[in-house]
């Protein structure tokens, strides 16, 4: 059984810029030397977790990854995803593949990109496939494991019925969906499943005070596609801000900044909860690690917050 920890980091960010057709997928521009600092200083601070994908920035994210890790990489847990296909010289995604090949190739040129033997998670990245094209993979995935070059597998879905399929599969150990204090997602809590916790910062919105003028088009929150519902036009959207509001007070208690309350919030959900904040600086790497020695909110806390947001 994988050890996930407590927290890992996050690393669509980091990738850089790339695009499906004019829409940006990555956000905006990244440093690549700040990205390999703060993903050490999360090691250094005790995260062993690093959650990433083939697709983010067209395989960069990986080869950062591989970098960071690679005089340590028997001490962290690598999660990667497969399914979108693109084209590394031109930073296009350029669609999907949900075959058993593919699924093959995407795994070698994953170990290439990261620098290793072996991933400890492989998620497939096609949150809405259909279960009866999923079977195939869940089956290709248990023969990875048998030959070593995976460890572990899930799926990265919002939907419980198919994390639950996938579930079934001896190795299959996670989940990955979105769930944050603003954006609950009961049933797939109530898995028997670890949960890698995808957007537990509201991509910044329960991070960042302000966002004013900052998000250019190559940032996915700065031209959003439709799928996105924390940001509008380059700003958040501001039922999403008024529900952050209500509950600033408690999440900001006994010394905790917001993403740290934020963090806490999801480990009070369920020890089960990992969430991987995506981080771009060392700052936000101290910041959201930092989190680990304040744990979870107290139960009256978490019920606070609930009656507020939910009651
Ligand atoms: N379908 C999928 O499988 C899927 C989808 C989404 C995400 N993910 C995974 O989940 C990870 C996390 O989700 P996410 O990156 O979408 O959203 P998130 O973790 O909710 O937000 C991350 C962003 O918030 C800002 N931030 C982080 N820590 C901060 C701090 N301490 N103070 C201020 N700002 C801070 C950073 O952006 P700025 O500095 O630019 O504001 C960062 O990129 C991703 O990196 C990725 O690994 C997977």
């Amino acid at each position: 059984m994988t050890d996930l920890g407590k927290l890992g980091f996050g690393t669509w960010a980091m990738g850089g810029p790339f695009w499906d057709g004019a829409q940006a997928a990555g956000w905006g521009p990244s440093d690549d030397a700040e990205s390999v600092k703060a993903l050490r200083r999360g090691f250094d601070l005790g995260v062993r977790l690093f959650d990433t994908a083939d697709v983010y920035g067209c395989g960069h994210a990986e080869t950062l990854v591989g970098q960071a890790f690679a005089d340590v990489r028997d001490q962290v847990v690598i999660a990667t995803k497969w399914g979108n296909t693109f084209d590394a010289a031109s930073r296009q995604m350029t669609g999907s593949d949900a075959s058993v090949p593919y699924l093959r190739r995407a795994v070698e040129a994953s170990l290439r990109r990261l620098g290793t033997d072996w991933i400890d998670v492989q998620q497939l990245h096609l949150g809405g496939l259909p279960v009866e094209l999923a079977e195939p993979l869940r089956e290709a995935c248990e023969e990875l494991v048998a030959e070593g070059k995976i460890r572990s597998y899930g799926w990265s879905t919002d939907d419980a019925e198919r994390a639950a399929f996938f579930g079934a599969g001896e190795h299959c150990t996670v989940v990955q969906a979105e769930l944050n204090v603003l954006v609950d997602n009961p049933e797939i809590r109530a898995l028997d499943l670890d949960v890698l916790c995808r957007g537990p910062l509201a991509m910044g919105l329960l991070a960042r005070e302000s966002f004013d003028g900052q998000l250019g088009d190559d940032d996915v929150r700065g031209k959003v596609p439709a799928w996105m519902r924390f940001f509008r036009d380059g700003r958040p959207v501001p039922e999403f801000v008024a529900a952050r509001e209500s509950v600033r007070d408690v999440l900001t208690s006994g010394g905790r900044t917001l993403a740290q309350g934020a963090l806490a919030w999801l480990w009070a959900r369920s020890p089960r909860l990992v969430p991987i904040p995506g981080v771009r600086t060392v700052a936000q790497a101290e910041e959201n690690a930092g989190a680990l020695a304040f744990g979870p909110l107290s139960a009256d806390e978490l019920e606070q917050v609930e009656s507020v947001l939910r009651g």
